[in-house]
């Protein structure tokens, strides 16, 4: 935003400010007005995905993955990313992600080495966080982050997430 509230939009540019993650809870909420400069005025729910899953990859440490799965035909398909290729269709229940689908409750994953059933894409992945994606109770999808570092995501990462996937659903038809 600048000093008048208005988007950070050139020509079409974003300008990208990554906000310092000393202090989380002060970065998501920096991170939060990006989020709404970004997504200002489109309501594609697939360019939303990708241009969030850009933000966060650029904007949060210590990531080797960002991005979502969406919910189709009961199963969820890889959407919009940041990162390596990575499996493509995931069952509900399988997985970090089919297990935050399939509980429609944000997973925390402090090593997916522990976790049974962990679907490994990158062989890079140490710590996983998976938030649901709802609107009027209907599954859209998840949101994934993956991370190099055991432990990487806490409690501030999952509220500021979960804002930030709450931001992107309002946008939505
Ligand atoms: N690790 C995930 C699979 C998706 S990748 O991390 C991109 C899981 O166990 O569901």
């Amino acid at each position: 935003m600048d000093a008048g509230g208005k988007p950070l939009q050139i020509a079409g540019m974003f300008e990208l400010k990554p906000p310092d993650f000393a202090d989380k809870a002060e970065a998501y909420a920096a991170l939060e007005s990006e989020f709404r400069a970004l997504l200002h005025g489109e309501r594609d729910f697939i360019a939303n995905c990708a241009n969030t899953s850009a933000l966060l990859w650029h904007s949060l440490p210590d990531l080797n993955w960002a991005g979502f799965y969406r919910h189709v035909n009961g199963q969820l398909v890889l959407g919009p990313f940041q990162g390596k290729p990575a499996c493509v269709r995931i069952q509900l229940g399988k997985g970090v992600c089919g297990m935050a689908a399939a509980t429609r409750q944000t997973v925390v994953v402090p090593d997916v080495h522990q976790f049974p059933g962990h679907i490994a894409c990158d062989a890079a992945s140490k710590s996983e966080i998976v938030v649901p994606l709802l609107k009027n109770g209907r599954l859209l999808g998840v949101l994934d982050l993956d991370s190099p570092k055991p432990n990487r995501f806490d409690t501030a990462d999952q509220a500021g997430l979960e804002k930030i996937a709450a931001m992107l659903l309002a946008t939505s038809e």
